[in-house]
């Protein structure tokens, strides 16, 4: 059964779609709410869900227990400021996953590790008001561009919820 999901999944996803990955890493996925329905938009493709919480890992393998049977989707249980090798994924997407600002440079340092080269990262974050959402531009922006190249951040004019394309280059 699909469960009805955010609208910041949904925007996620459409914005995913043009880059038609093969292999998506969500870094902090949560319960996996985009999982299911990314994979149903993305007949051939594959997902990875990392996050470091138990009750997410639970909620996770109980809400895509047929993808993760069926062999397309996968949880790692882990901190993914850790992580040392790759995932083998050509496309990471990370919702409201704090550390990308809170923590920028091991963030973006950790996410070049885990994701092939080349590669894209989505990144969308809800922020509270307009100040907070121009200085999380400027520190994903700066800090970013350490690891990656950053795209126009995409501004949806609903809510202060941004999104920004990196692109990694081997
Ligand atoms: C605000 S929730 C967002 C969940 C999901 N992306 C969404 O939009 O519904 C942030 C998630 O990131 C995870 N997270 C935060 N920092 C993390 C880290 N360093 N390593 C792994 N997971 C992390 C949290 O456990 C949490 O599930």
């Amino acid at each position: 059964m699909d469960r009805s999901i955010p609208t910041r999944i949904e925007w996620a996803l459409d914005l995913l779609s043009g880059k038609r990955p093969e292999l998506l890493l969500e870094i902090g996925s949560g319960p996996g709410l985009a999982c299911r329905r990314f994979l149903r938009q993305h007949g051939r493709a594959n997902y990875i869900g990392l996050d470091r919480s138990a009750v997410s890992r639970d909620k996770f393998r109980n809400l895509n227990a047929d993808m993760i049977e069926a062999g397309r989707a996968s949880f790692v249980h882990d901190d993914f400021l850790d992580q040392t090798k790759s995932s083998g994924a050509d496309v990471g997407l990370a919702i409201n996953v704090n550390a990308f600002w809170t923590n920028p440079v091991k963030s973006f340092a950790a996410a070049k590790r885990l994701l092939m080269q080349p590669a894209f990262l989505l990144l969308i974050y809800e922020a509270p008001g307009p100040e907070k959402a121009k200085e999380i531009c400027r520190l994903v922006d700066e800090f970013g561009r350490a690891d990656f190249k950053p795209g126009p951040a995409i501004q949806n004019l609903d809510a202060w919820t941004l999104a920004r394309w990196f692109r990694l280059v081997a």
